[in-house]
């Protein structure tokens, strides 16, 4: 296997060889049990069972090519979450699972929202780690405008805004935003703004700057990052732009092609 190189074929195929405890993380992004067919790929199952006998076969294999410091984040939604949850604590064991991660697609508008009930508006990630040490780079957000001028309303003569506290003066640049939780409002899905330079019309693409904040908090520069369901590359690409080597898997050829435009190799 050849790092920053994607692959077509059945993912099954490349995890069966791929060397045991190599990759420092995982994302996948599977069909989700959503009974469509997207046509570029289908999601289409006989039967619940079914479903989960794909997952799981493959899931013990990524389990198996995880560094013991990995992490390992699987993309899903209502449709499977809680099977996969069940699945995932099996392979990881429980006491592995680190959150649950609400992922806030945007405000969803036409025949969608036309839903009798409550409109669907979230996907799930599940974030497991393969031990109790892993790597994990805390990320944030920066304060917004109001709440920095409610809170740091003292100025120095060097323009530097501060607040005061017992012990003296708290500086703004000393402090480094707000740190992430599990529900993420502030990433749009391409449900919402389709018209984006970034979109490449791939059914169900996710948006880079979710892969930016996995790939951040949960790897370094030079480590080995893997996509086992890579669709049009969105993995690959942040990967690649933030210095990590990666690999990526897809058996359908137009995402392949797409892949490799994207990141730029033959
Ligand atoms: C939800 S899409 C991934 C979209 C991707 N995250 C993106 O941003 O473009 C799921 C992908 O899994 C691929 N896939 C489904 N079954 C597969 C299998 N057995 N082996 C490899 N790829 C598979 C499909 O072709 C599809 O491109």
């Amino acid at each position: 296997m050849k790092l920053n190189t994607v692959y077509l074929t059945d993912n099954l195929e490349l995890l069966r060889n791929l060397k045991t405890k190599t990759i420092d993380l995982i994302y996948i992004d599977p069909p989700f049990f959503s009974g469509v067919d997207y046509k570029e790929f289908s999601d289409l199952w006989n039967s619940l069972d079914e479903y989960l006998d794909f997952m799981r076969i493959r899931v013990n294999e990524m389990y198996r090519s995880l560094k013991e410091i990995g992490s390992f984040y699987c993309h899903c939604d209502h449709n499977a979450v809680f099977e996969l949850k069940i699945l995932c604590d099996q392979v990881f064991g429980r006491k592995y699972f680190r959150r649950e991660i609400i992922w806030n697609v945007g405000s969803v508008s036409g025949f969608k929202s036309q839903v009798k009930g409550w409109v669907r508006q979230h996907d799930t990630i599940l974030y497991y780690t393969k031990s109790n040490i892993f790597t994990f780079n805390k990320q944030f957000t920066p304060y917004k405008d109001e709440y920095i001028k409610k809170m740091f309303r003292y100025k120095d003569e060097d323009g530097r805004l501060y607040r005061k506290r017992r012990g003296g003066k708290q500086y703004l640049d000393h402090k480094p935003g707000n740190a992430v939780g599990d529900v993420w409002n502030d990433i749009y899905s391409f449900q919402t703004t389709t018209r984006s330079k970034e979109y490449l019309s791939y059914p169900t693409q996710k948006p880079e700057k979710l892969l930016e904040r996995i790939i951040l908090a949960s790897s370094n520069e030079g480590d080995f990052v893997a996509d086992f369901f890579c669709g049009s590359g969105t993995t690959l690409s942040v990967a690649k732009r933030l210095n990590r080597n990666w690999i990526g898997v897809d058996n359908n050829p137009k995402a392949i092609e797409l892949c490799k435009k994207r990141l730029n190799i033959s």
